[in-house]
């Protein structure tokens, strides 16, 4: 029998090999037929079959040299046979995990066709490119107005103590504002140092700013504000305004309105006319509502239905954004000399103002993330 593979069916001492050389030898030819079967694998399903057929638990070339050689040798031989029987199982091995890794890179290479592999040849799947939200789009085009006439952005905390939110903004304590029912409270430990809210209008940033900063100040703040308002068209826990405030020693209303004008004819275009109503913020003084003439109507008050106009029932005119001067009180809690300084502050709802621009009668769907809404806004 000459054939190394039919010698693995055989009890050692059928072998007529005794010495340590003769094993050794017995165990190459083995590995020399190993290597040449390793060369005609070409794939994964060839190289499972080689290493089964080669080191496999059971019925493998080497489980059998182990139940036929290993078991049936004198004890003084076992040891030789045991120890070259673990080499050389090894070298398999060996061969096995190099032909694993070349298969892998050629596959990379040449990726195989069909179910069971990728192609990498392929197309990839296209993800498309995102683009910014409609709000901030929209924001990005106010700050770029007010950036054309030196104003510059800081923000704020989203959570704020009530001495910003209120009490630094001349709102005292028994303002309807301060109602739980208008602001969210953190619920914190017995222990925290004082009550936190998540802030309700980006005014705050005001007294930030002027704590740290000496006139002239002209910044914008935008940002998230909170309010317990039940959901609806037009109301939403979270929205955003950009708050806007100027100080200076001369700072007039002329230069108030002036700026609110030049703001609203660069966003809603240069035909609408823009008014004021008297209003009141405790903040500010005097204190304005500021309306814009209807951007569906044209300021008719008549859709062009013939109807009445649904967005500004009738009147013609569209609520804006509440403004006004600073109060001098608020110059107190910053320690500016109101006897020298002067200053108007604003605060606009960017959704609303997006609402406007773009027609949208739903503030909910800025947050729903329906795609089909998003899209509409590239
Ligand atoms: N903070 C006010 C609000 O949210 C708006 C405002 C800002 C009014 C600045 C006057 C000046 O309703």
């Amino acid at each position: 029998m000459s054939d190394i593979l039919d010698k693995t069916d055989l009890r050692f001492s059928e072998l007529g090999a005794s010495s340590p050389l003769e094993i050794k030898l017995l165990f190459e030819e083995l590995l020399g037929r190993a290597k040449e079967e390793a060369r005609s694998i070409s794939g994964p399903s060839e190289l499972e079959s080689f290493r089964v057929r080669w080191i496999g638990r059971k019925n493998s070339i080497f489980s059998k040299i182990q139940d036929n050689w290993l078991v049936s040798a004198a004890p003084d031989q076992r040891r030789s046979i045991g120890s070259f029987f673990n080499s050389y199982k090894g070298f398999v091995q060996q061969i096995v995990d190099s032909c694993e890794g070349a298969i892998e890179v050629l596959e990379m290479k040449d990726p195989p066709r069909g179910k069971s592999g990728f192609d990498l040849s392929l197309p990839g799947v296209i993800r498309p490119i995102g683009t910014h939200h409609l709000i901030r789009q929209v924001l990005q085009e106010i700050e770029d107005i007010f950036f054309s006439i030196g104003f510059s952005v800081v923000e704020g905390p989203e959570i704020e103590t009530p001495y910003y939110n209120f009490e630094a903004l001349n709102i005292p304590e028994f303002h309807p504002v301060r109602d739980d029912m208008d602001t969210f409270y953190l619920e914190l430990l017995k222990s925290a140092p004082g009550p936190l809210l998540l802030r309700t209008h980006t005014s705050p940033v005001q007294i930030r700013t002027m704590e740290k900063r000496q006139p002239p100040v002209r910044v914008i703040v935008p940002g998230k504000v909170y309010r317990r308002d039940n959901p609806d068209a037009t109301h939403s826990f979270m929205f955003h305004q950009i708050e806007g405030l100027a100080v200076d020693s001369d700072i007039t209303f002329c230069d108030f309105t002036g700026t609110i004008d030049y703001f609203v004819r660069r966003f809603f275009g240069e035909s609408v006319k823009t008014r004021f109503r008297p209003s009141y913020f405790p903040f500010t003084e005097p204190s304005v509502e500021f309306d814009v003439s209807c951007v569906f109507c044209g300021g008719s008050g008549t859709a062009k239905s013939g109807g009445t106009c649904g967005k500004c029932k009738g009147s013609g005119w569209i609520e804006l954004f509440g403004a006004g001067m600073v109060d001098p009180a608020v110059y107190g809690f910053v320690n500016y000399d109101p006897k020298k300084v002067s200053g108007f502050a604003f605060g606009i709802g960017i959704d609303r103002l997006a609402m406007l621009r773009y027609g949208i009668d739903d503030i909910q769907a800025f947050s729903q993330n329906d795609v089909r809404f998003l899209k509409q806004f590239p």
